[in-house]
């Protein structure tokens, strides 16, 4: 794994021996913004306006960096969320303390730290406004909650052809049950056997513009039958 600078400035990670990145290397910080921030996040906010506290559910929790854009957006809002994240391979911290994500965003420089140091399979409350729960399984067994729970979420797995388990319509199926009516998803990635996925697990499918090169990203709308 290497750090490597992305042309916004912000650095994101490198699976040297698949030459897989966590993030577009067009820029980490306005991917991270344009495919969850603005049409998930935001837009969730704007969905569920009388929620007292949104839940999101994230697929990867890797370097922090939609967490902690996250946290400054509830903030910002005066909006609180509790964040739910996967990750099965946590960053080491001799390379998480090296991002400069909290110095690119004005923040104290422990902001990200704070983030990674956070406890495993337990809900702490970052700030008045954020509260995280990192888990630390593998999205393949994770126990989705039965009931309506997550109001968004934030796909980014590595790339369909790397791990094509994590795009199938049984995993997105066992997600669907844990989402709130109306709830949002976004992925950076369009691929024609990903739609497919979500729409046999009862998502409604949206092209949204793409960040930087790639021409589309998806949204996806859970919708329970009338
Ligand atoms: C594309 S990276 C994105 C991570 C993160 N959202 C970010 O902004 O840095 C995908 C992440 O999924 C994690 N991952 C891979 N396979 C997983 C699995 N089966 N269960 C949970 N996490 C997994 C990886 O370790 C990595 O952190």
């Amino acid at each position: 794994m290497q750090l490597t600078l992305t042309a916004d400035g912000s650095h994101t990670l490198e699976l040297t021996d698949l030459g897989e990145h966590y993030h577009s290397t067009e820029g980490a910080i306005e991917e991270a913004r344009h495919v969850y921030m603005r049409p998930c996040l935001l837009a969730a906010f704007d969905r569920f306006a009388d929620t007292d506290q949104l839940h999101i559910f994230e697929m990867g929790f890797g370097t922090g960096l939609n967490a902690l854009l996250s946290s400054l957006v509830a903030q910002q809002l005066h909006r609180k969320v509790l964040y739910t994240s996967v990750e099965l391979h946590p960053v080491s911290s001799d390379i998480y303390s090296r991002l400069n994500y909290a110095e690119l965003l004005h923040l104290p420089p422990d902001s990200l730290n704070i983030l990674h140091e956070a406890p495993w399979n337990e809900t702490v409350a970052i700030s008045p406004w954020f509260s995280l729960c990192k888990c630390y399984a593998d999205i393949c067994s994770y126990e989705f909650p039965l009931q309506p729970f997550f109001h968004t979420v934030f796909y980014d797995a590595f790339a369909p052809q790397y791990q094509p388990s994590l795009w199938s319509a049984s995993l997105f199926g066992r997600m669907a049950p844990a989402l709130h009516d109306g709830a949002l998803l976004t992925t950076y990635c369009c691929k024609g056997d990903v739609k497919r996925a979500l729409r046999a697990a009862g998502f409604l499918v949206e092209k949204l513009p793409g960040f930087g090169r790639k021409r589309e990203m998806l949204r996806a709308t859970i919708v329970r039958e009338q």
